[in-house]
């Protein structure tokens, strides 16, 4: 493997803008939840942050059948009144239960068998909340 071999892509790219900006198009759905044609990882079992600790942020027989309580409240305290308070936020939710696929690199929370879809295909419940939330952490 030569060292223009790994170049070449890079400077078609600039030459070409059009395509450059298409790749960003093809990252930002791969992040958006679009990701089964661009990414056909799925979830490592294990590779969550809450997989290594012992509880959630409420007693999990609560959290399992009344977590969109908590989640709902708050969205309606923040966006009608403009409070914004961390403890129950969904970016929270995101960081500690996303999985990593065997690259390493994050799994959008809400794909096909990740955690906050998999009950809800069980139970046939659509949400919406992704389409404005990251369902990826915020850090990288
Ligand atoms: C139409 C876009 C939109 C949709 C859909 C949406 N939200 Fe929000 N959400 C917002 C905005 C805007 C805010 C307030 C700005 C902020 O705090 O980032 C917010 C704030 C929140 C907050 C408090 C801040 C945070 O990041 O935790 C929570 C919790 C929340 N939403 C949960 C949900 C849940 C759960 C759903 C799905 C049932 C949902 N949202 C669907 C736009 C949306
Ligand atoms: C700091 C890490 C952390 C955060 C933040 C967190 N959780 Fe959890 N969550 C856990 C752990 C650990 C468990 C498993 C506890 C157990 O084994 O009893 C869990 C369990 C759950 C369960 C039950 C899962 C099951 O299979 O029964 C649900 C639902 C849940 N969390 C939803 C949420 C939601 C919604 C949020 C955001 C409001 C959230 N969690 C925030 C760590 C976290
Ligand atoms: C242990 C299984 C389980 C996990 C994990 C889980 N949910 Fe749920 N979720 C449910 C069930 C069951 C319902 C109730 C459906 C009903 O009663 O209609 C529900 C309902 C909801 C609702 C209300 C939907 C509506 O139409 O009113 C929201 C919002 C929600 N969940 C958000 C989340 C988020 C965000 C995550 C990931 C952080 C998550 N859930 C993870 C099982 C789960």
């Amino acid at each position: 493997m030569s060292r223009s071999d790994r170049t070449a892509p890079a400077g078609a790219a600039r030459a070409m803008p059009g395509l450059g900006l298409c790749l960003a198009c093809a990252l930002a759905l791969a992040g958006s939840g679009f990701g089964g044609i661009a990414r056909a990882e799925t979830g490592v079992p294990g590779s969550a942050q809450a997989d290594r600790l012992e509880a959630c942020v409420a007693p999990t027989p609560f959290m399992r059948r009344r977590h969109f309580e908590l989640i709902e409240h708050q969205r309606d305290e923040t966006v009608r009144q403009g409070i914004r308070k961390t403890d129950h936020s969904l970016v929270g939710c995101v960081d500690c239960h996303v999985r990593k696929d065997s690259q390493g690199g994050y799994v959008p929370i809400d794909a096909p068998g990740e955690f906050c879809a998999a009950c809800h295909q069980y139970v046939g419940a659509v949400l919406d909340c992704f389409d404005c939330h990251a369902a990826l952490p915020t850090e990288d």
